[in-house]
C-alpha cells in the first residue's frame, strides 16, 4: 500500500548512520569515498565547502569507535584534486590528518588540508598532528572548528600560523559542532551527553496500569534501540525498571562498536541478585549507584552483588533518589561520552526536570493503553506552561509500524 504523502516525506528524513563498509575503503591514493567527481567545483569557495563536507562524512565513520576522542575527518587537496584522505578510526589509533598524509605521501607538499577539527598540538596517544602537517609541507589548513579541549583550544592553529601555514577556521562549523556534540558536551560541562529513549502508546504511556511494557514498540523500533546501545558508553535505568522488566540492556543482533556499561540507579539496593543484570555481570560491565545508607544497611547484599562482578558506587541522594549530576560526573570520569537513559518514568522525569537531557528518541506505537494509573512517559514534576514545551529541533521518522520522534534539545 502506498504511504501517505507526509510519511513519504518523513521517510526521506530517516537519519542513516553510514555503516562502516570495508568495500568502500580504497587502497593507496584513491579517494576513500568513490562518489567524488573531480572538477565539479566552479569556485574556490565551492571546492572548500565540498571538501569540508566530504571530511565531515569521513569523520562520522568513527562514531562509536573513537570516543572519548572526537570524530575527525581530513581531506588533502592539491591543484583541485584529492591526494589523500582519512579519518580517526578508533581510540588510540592514528588521527585523521596522519591517515590522510600517509595516503598522500609526497603529494601532500603544497596541499590544502581540510580538517573537521583543529589539528592537535600535544603528545597524547599519538604525536601532534600539527608537526605531521608541517613536516609534510602542507601550505594551507582549513579547520571547521577550534578544538574545545583545553589541551588544544587554539594552540594548534597558532602553531601552524607561526610556522607560516595559512589557516582558515569556521567552514561548516555548525555541522562540525553537531557531529561532535557529545565530545563538546563532555569537554565543556564535565558531564556525558545524555540521550533519553522510551517507547510509548499514542496516549503517552510507557506501561499499562499493571506495569507491563513488553512490547509497546514494534520489532523495527527495538532493533533501532539495539543499534543505539551498540555505540553507547553506558545504558542507564532505575531500580523500578530493573524490578519490573528484568532487562539485559545489551546490544543484540547488531554490529557492536562498543560494549556499554549497564547502570542502575538504586538508592535502596533493591536490585535482586537473581536478576539478569547481576547474573551476567561477569560478562557485561554492570554498575550500581546507591546510597551510603543502603551500603551500610544491606552490607551482605552489597557483598553478594560484588561477588557477581557488580561494581557499586556510593552517591549522595536527594528528594527523588540518586544525585544525577554526581552519577553522571562519575561516568564521565570513567571516560563515558554517550549515556542512553532507558527509563522508566521516574528516572526519565528526573533527568527531564533537571535539564540534563541532550537528545531524545521517542518511539510512538499505534496503540492506546488508557488508565489513570498507567505509567506516563515522563514522571517527575514537569512543566506548568505549554508555551515552554516546544522542542526546537526534531525529525519524525517511520520505524516499522511506529513513528520515531528524534529531538536534539
Ligand atoms: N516503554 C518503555 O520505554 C519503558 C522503559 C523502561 C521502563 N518502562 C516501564 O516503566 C515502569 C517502571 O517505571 P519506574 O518509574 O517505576 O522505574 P524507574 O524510573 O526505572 O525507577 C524508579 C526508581 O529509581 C530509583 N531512583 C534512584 N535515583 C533516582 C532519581 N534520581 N530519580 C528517580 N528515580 C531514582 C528510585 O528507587 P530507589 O528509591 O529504590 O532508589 C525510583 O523508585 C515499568 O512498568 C517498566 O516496564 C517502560
Amino acid at each position: 500500500m502506498p504511504l501517505p504523502s507526509f510519511l513519504r516525506f518523513c521517510d526521506r528524513l530517516v537519519f542513516v548512520e553510514p555503516a562502516f563498509s570495508p568495500r568502500r575503503v580504497a587502497c593507496g591514493d584513491q579517494p576513500v569515498i568513490p562518489d567524488y567527481t573531480p572538477g565539479m567545483a566552479k569556485t574556490d569557495a565551492e571546492l572548500d565547502r565540498r571538501m569540508m563536507a566530504r571530511a565531515l562524512r569521513l569523520a562520522r565513520r568513527g562514531q562509536g569507535r573513537v570516543e572519548p576522542n572526537p570524530m575527525v575527518g581530513c581531506v588533502l587537496v592539491r591543484a583541485g584534486r584529492i591526494v589523500g584522505e582519512g579519518w580517526h578510526r578508533r581510540f588510540g589509533g592514528p588521527h585523521a590528518e596522519v591517515e590522510a598524509l600517509r595516503r598522500a605521501g609526497r603529494r601532500a607538499r603544497g596541499a590544502t588540508a581540510y580538517v573537521t577539527l583543529e589539528p592537535c598540538c600535544h603528545h597524547g596517544k599519538t604525536p601532534p598532528c600539527t608537526d605531521a602537517l608541517l613536516h609534510a609541507g602542507v601550505s594551507r589548513v582549513v579547520a571547521a572548528m577550534v578544538d574545545p579541549n583545553p589541551l588544544v583550544r587554539g594552540r594548534g592553529i597558532r602553531r601552524l600560523r607561526n610556522a607560516g601555514v595559512r589557516v582558515d577556521v569556521g567552514l561548516l562549523e555548525d555541522e562540525a559542532r553537531s557531529l561532535n556534540r557529545p565530545f563538546c558536551t563532555r569537554i565543556e560541562t564535565g558531564l556525558p551527553y545524555v540521550i533519553l529513549k522510551w517507547a510509548q502508546s499514542l496516549d503517552g504511556r510507557i506501561a499499562t496500569r499493571t506495569g507491563q511494557s513488553k512490547w509497546i514498540s514494534c520489532e523495527a523500533s527495538r532493533r533501532r534501540v539495539h543499534q543505539l546501545r551498540a555505540r553507547m558508553d553506558a545504558v542507564l535505568i532505575g531500580s523500578g525498571t530493573a524490578l519490573a522488566d528484568d532487562p539485559m540492556l545489551t546490544a543484540r543482533d547488531v554490529p557492536v562498536r562498543r560494549v556499554a556499561t549497564r547502570v542502575v540507579l538504586d538508592s535502596r539496593l533493591r536490585l535482586p541478585v537473581s536478576s539478569k543484570l547481576v547474573q551476567t555481570a561477569g560478562q557485561f560491565p554492570t554498575l550500581v549507584f546507591t546510597s551510603r545508607k543502603a551500603l551500610t544497611a544491606h552490607g551482605r547484599t552489597a557483598t553478594c552483588l560484588k561477588s557477581h562482578g557488580v561494581e557499586l558506587i556510593a552517591c549522595p541522594t536527594g528528594r527523588t533518589g540518586i544525585d544525577l549530576r554526581c552519577a553522571l560526573r562519575a561516568l564521565a570520569r570513567r571516560g563515558a561520552t554517550n549515556v542512553l537513559v532507558e527509563g522508566g518514568s521516574q528516572i526519565l522525569g528526573s533527568f527531564w526536570d533537571a535539564g540534563l537531557a541532550n537528545e531524545t528518541y521517542v518511539f510512538v506505537a499505534p496503540i492506546l493503553l488508557g488508565g489513570a494509573t498507567a505509567v506516563p512517559a515522563l514522571g517527575g514534576t514537569g512543566t506548568s506552561q505549554v508555551s515552554n514545551a516546544a522542542l526546537s529541533s526534531h525529525k519524525i521518522m517511520r520505524c516499522g509500524s511506529d513513528l520515531l520522534y528524534h529531538s536534539i534539545l
